[in-house]
């Protein structure tokens, strides 16, 4: 429905498809991006890239790194991404080279609620493209921290198998919930999960509420 005022549009389930002016401004003029071919002729110290898994977009981060205050000097990025995941990644890279430069560790706190507050916020069904860049930048960190030697400083996915017969974990949970799902009848639409081990359902509703609150700011069920 378009409201003729502020041509806000919402789905059949009354949620916002509003975006923010900032949204507008950095999916127009995105900041720090690596137009195709540059990124031969760029000297990053670390480079991360991800797929996205909710629709197939892909997302590829490099930083510069000064090795001794391991500030961030520069970040570059590109994307095959939606709108949302432009503006997103966008301001991301402006977070992690303002100021003299983000740390690494103060980067990996960066969390995908901190890119929309400086967004104005994002549809809802778009939460997740702002997760793209997110993934991305840890596993360009993770490859930093492989290239100095830092073994123990690199971050595992450490999934959890939460249904043993059918091998899904609490990252698919976490997948299924950035595409939409919020409640056990929609995940198991998607994953099927827990058909064949009803022991393991208390565990996956607890996952969908976790998720929910982490990416959304409410539960569900
Ligand atoms: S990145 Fe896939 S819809 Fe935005």
């Amino acid at each position: 429905m378009v409201n003729q005022k502020g041509a806000a549009i919402r789905d059949n389930q009354g949620n916002s498809w509003l975006y923010s002016d900032i949204v507008k401004d950095h999916f127009f003029n995105p900041r720090n991006i690596l137009f195709a071919g540059e990124e031969e002729d760029y000297d990053a110290d670390a480079m991360g890239r991800v797929g996205s898994p909710a629709c197939g977009d892909e997302m590829v981060l490099w930083l510069k790194i000064d090795k001794d205050s391991e500030r961030i000097k520069e970040c570059k990025w590109q994307t095959f991404g939606c709108g949302s995941a432009i503006a997103s990644t966008s301001m991301l890279s402006v977070m992690l080279s303002e100021n003299g430069g983000m740390t690494l560790d103060d980067a990996l706190k960066i969390k995908p609620q901190d890119i929309m507050e400086r967004l104005g916020g994002l549809p809802n069904r778009k939460i997740h493209c702002s997760v793209l860049g997110d993934k991305a930048l840890q596993s360009s960190i993770n490859e930093w921290f492989r290239k100095t030697d830092q073994l123990d400083r690199i971050i595992t996915d450490g999934a959890k198998v939460i249904d043993e017969k059918l091998k899904i974990t609490d990252h698919d949970i976490e997948e299924a919930v950035l595409e939409g799902a919020q409640t056990l009848e929609d995940v198991q639409k998607k994953l099927k999960v827990g058909a064949a081990s009803p022991e393991s359902i208390p565990e996956i509703e607890q996952l969908i509420r976790f998720y929910s609150e982490k990416y959304y700011g409410e539960a569900f069920i």
